[in-house]
C-alpha cells in the first residue's frame, strides 16, 4: 500500500510514487545497460532467455508437520496435484538441533514441521518417493548439512546417483542470527560449516543448491523491500569472501548459490525490487569477485507470498492477496514458487487449503498470458523507475552494512535488527491509525459468518517419535555411534571437512540431536549480542 504525506505517496520502501509517470522518467535510462536482454547481464530481465515461454516456474509448496508418516502422505499428495517440486518444513526440534525426546523439544515435536530424528524418519519421509527423479528444497539452516546427508543415504539406498540429485539447502544462518532465531553455533564455525558444505556438494552432490540466501524471513519480521535485498545481498557477499577464504574459486560455487525472497501486495515495487537485485548481485560478482561463468552472475531465486499480509480475519480474502503476490513474483521473474494457503493465518493448511493455494498458481501459469512473453514490465516508466529508485535505496544500504565491516560484523553490532525492527514500527503504527489499510482488519471488517475449522496437530505425535528414538537406540550399534561421533570429533576440533565423518555417524544411526550435541561441545552455542 502506497503510504500519503499531503499530496506525495510513497512506497513501501519509503520511496516517493508519482501520480503519472511518462518519458522524461526514463530520460538518462540506458536500456542497453540497465535492461539488456533476458538472460544476459545484468538479468534485469530475468535469468533465462525464455523464462516461462518454455517452462512454468517451479510450484514448490512448502510442506511439513507430524511424523515423517503424516509428512510423506502430504508430499504424495501434493505430487498427485501437480507440485513441481518438493519443500520440507521441519519442527523446531530438528531445525534447532535437539532429538524429540530432549527436554527442550517437548511440545514442539511434529508442529511447525516434521519430526527428523535420524536416518530411520528420512526413509519413512521419501518412502515411495523416488529421489533421483524430484527436486527437494529443505528448510534447514545450522543443521542443514545434517539433513542434507541424511537425503543423500537415503537416496543412496534406493540407488540414486548423488550426482544427479537437485534440490536446495537454505543454510542461511545469517539471517537466522537477524530475523528468525534458529541458529545453534557462534557464525565463526557456522560459516566455517558453510564452507565445508559447498566444497562438499562440489565434490559430491554437484547439482545441488548449497545455500538459499533469504530475504523473506527479514521482509516478515518488518523488512521494507529494499532492506530485504540489501541485507539479503549483504549476506551472500559474506558467504561468497567466507568460501573464497576457505580456497574455493567463485565459479567453483557460486553457480549453486540461490536466494530467497518474499512477494508482498505491492505488486509494481515488487516487481520492481526482484529486477533490482538480479541487476546488483550479478554486478557485485562481475566487479568485486571476478565471476566468469555466467551462472555466477545469475540470482536465481524463489518466492514465498507474505504470510505477514495474511489475516485471521474474514480468511477468504487472503485468496485475493495471496494471487496478487504470486503474480507479482512470476512478473518478476521467480525460478520457484510457494504460494501461501488463505487460512494459514490461522494455523496449519487443511488439505483443501493446501490444494486450494497450488490451484492460484495453475490458473496464473495455465490460464494468463503472463508466461507468453519474458518480463512484460521491461520499458515501463514506472516499473524501470522503481526499478533504479529500490535498487539506489538498497546499495546505500549495502554500503552502510560494508562501512560496519561486512554483514557478520553489522549483525554482531545489531544493525540489521535495529533497522528492520524500525520499520515494523512503522508498519504497525501506520496500521493501528489506519493510514495503513488492511482490508477486514481496520476497514470493511464484519461478523465472521461460519467458524473455520482449523487442521490440529495430534499431540501423540511426540510420545510416538519419543517411541521410535527409544527403538532406534537400543536397536542400533552403539559402538559404532560411539567411533563415529568421535571421528566427527577430530574433524570439528580440525581443520578437515566435517562432512564426511558426519555422513558416517548419520549412517550409522547417530540422531540429529546427538551430531549437533557433539559439535556443540567443541564450537559452543551462540548468544546473540542485542545491543538495546
Ligand atoms: N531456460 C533454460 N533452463 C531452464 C529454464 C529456462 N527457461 N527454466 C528452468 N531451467 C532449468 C534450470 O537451468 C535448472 O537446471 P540446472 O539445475 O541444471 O541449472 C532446471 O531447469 C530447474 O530450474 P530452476 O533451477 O530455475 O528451478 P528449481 O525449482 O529447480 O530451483 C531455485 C529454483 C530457486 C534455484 C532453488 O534454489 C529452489 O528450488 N529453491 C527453493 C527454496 C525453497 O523452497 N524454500 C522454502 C523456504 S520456506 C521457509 O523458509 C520457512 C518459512 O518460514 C517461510
Amino acid at each position: 500500500m502506497a503510504r500519503q504525506s499531503g499530496n506525495q505517496r510513497f512506497n513501501e520502501s519509503g520511496l516517493p510514487i508519482e501520480p503519472v509517470y511518462g518519458p522524461d522518467a526514463l530520460e538518462d535510462w540506458d536500456a542497453g545497460t540497465k535492461l539488456g536482454e533476458p538472460g544476459a547481464y545484468p538479468y534485469t530481465r530475468g535469468v533465462y532467455p525464455t523464462m516461462y515461454t518454455g517452462r512454468p516456474w517451479t510450484m514448490r509448496q512448502y510442506a511439513g508437520f507430524g511424523t515423517a508418516t503424516e509428512s510423506n502422505a502430504r508430499y504424495k499428495q501434493l505430487i498427485e496435484n501437480g507440485t513441481m517440486g518438493l519443500s520440507v518444513a521441519f519442527d523446531l526440534p530438528t531445525q534447532m538441533g535437539h532429538d524429540s525426546d530432549a527436554p527442550l523439544a517437548h511440545g514442539e515435536v511434529g508442529k511447525v514441521g516434521v519430526a527428523i530424528d535420524s536416518v530411520d524418519d528420512m526413509r519413512v519421509l521419501f518412502g515411495g518417493i523416488p529421489l533421483e527423479d524430484v527436486s527437494t528444497s529443505m528448510t534447514i539452516n545450522a543443521p542443514a548439512a545434517l539433513l542434507l546427508l541424511l537425503y543423500q543415504l537415503v537416496a543412496e539406498e534406493q540407488g540414486a546417483d548423488p550426482a544427479k540429485l537437485t534440490g536446495t539447502i537454505q543454510n542461511d544462518v545469517l539471517k537466522e542470527y537477524i530475523a528468525r532465531g534458529t541458529y545453534i553455533f557462534p557464525p565463526k564455525p557456522s560459516l566455517r560449516l558453510i564452507a565445508d558444505i559447498f566444497k562438499y556438494c562440489r565434490a559430491e552432490i554437484p547439482k545441488w543448491n548449497t545455500i538459499s540466501i533469504s530475504g523473506y524471513h527479514m521482509a516478515e519480521a518488518g523488512a521494507t523491500p529494499a532492506q530485504e535485498i540489501a541485507f539479503t545481498l549483504a549476506d551472500g557477499i559474506e558467504y561468497v569472501r567466507t568460501a573464497v577464504a576457505a580456497g574455493m574459486s567463485v565459479d567453483d560455487f557460486a553457480p549453486r548459490l540461490s536466494f530467497f525472497f518474499v512477494a508482498r501486495t505491492t505488486l509494481l515495487e515488487e516487481v520492481a525490487k526482484f529486477r533490482a537485485a538480479r541487476r546488483i548481485w550479478a554486478r557485485v560478482m562481475r566487479e568485486e569477485f571476478g565471476a566468469q561463468n555466467p551462472k555466477s552472475l545469475m540470482l536465481r531465486f524463489h518466492t514465498q507470498t507474505a504470510g505477514v499480509q495474511l489475516t485471521a480475519q474474514q480468511p477468504e480474502v487472503n485468496l485475493a492477496r495471496v494471487t496478487v503476490q504470486a503474480l507479482g513474483a512470476v512478473l518478476g521473474g521467480t525460478q520457484s514458487l510457494h504460494t501461501n494457503s488463505y487460512d494459514e493465518a490461522i494455523a496449519l493448511p487443511t488439505d483443501k487449503s493446501a490444494r486450494l493455494a497450488l490451484r492460484t498458481q495453475q490458473v496464473l501459469a495455465y490460464e494468463t498470458d503472463v508466461t507468453a512473453t519474458v518480463d512484460p514490465f521491461a520499458g515501463s516508466y514506472v516499473v524501470e523507475s522503481m526499478t533504479d529508485d529500490v535498487e539506489a535505496a538498497a546499495v546505500a544500504l549495502m554500503e552502510q552494512v560494508e562501512d560496519r565491516g561486512g554483514a557478520v560484523n553489522a549483525i554482531e553490532q545489531g544493525f540489521q535488527k535495529e533497522e528492520i525492527e524500525r520499520s515494523a514500527y512503522a508498519i504497525a503504527r501506520e496500521t493501528d491509525s489506519g493510514e495503513r489499510v488492511v482490508v477486514g482488519v481496520n476497514r470493511f471488517q464484519r461478523e465472521e459468518d461460519e467458524p473455520y475449522e482449523p487442521l490440529r496437530v495430534d499431540p501423540a505425535i511426540e510420545r510416538q517419535q519419543c517411541d521410535r528414538l527409544a527403538r532406534l537406540r537400543a536397536e542400533r550399534d552403539q559402538a559404532a555411534v560411539d567411533g563415529a561421533l568421535a571421528e566427527l570429533r577430530k574433524a570439528a576440533e580440525g581443520t578437515d571437512n566435517v562432512l564426511y565423518p558426519m555422513k558416517e555417524a548419520l549412517r550409522a544411526r547417530a540422531t540429529v540431536g546427538e551430531v549437533c550435541n557433539t559439535l556443540r561441545e567443541i564450537w559452543g552455542a551462540y548468544v546473540p549480542t542485542d545491543s538495546f
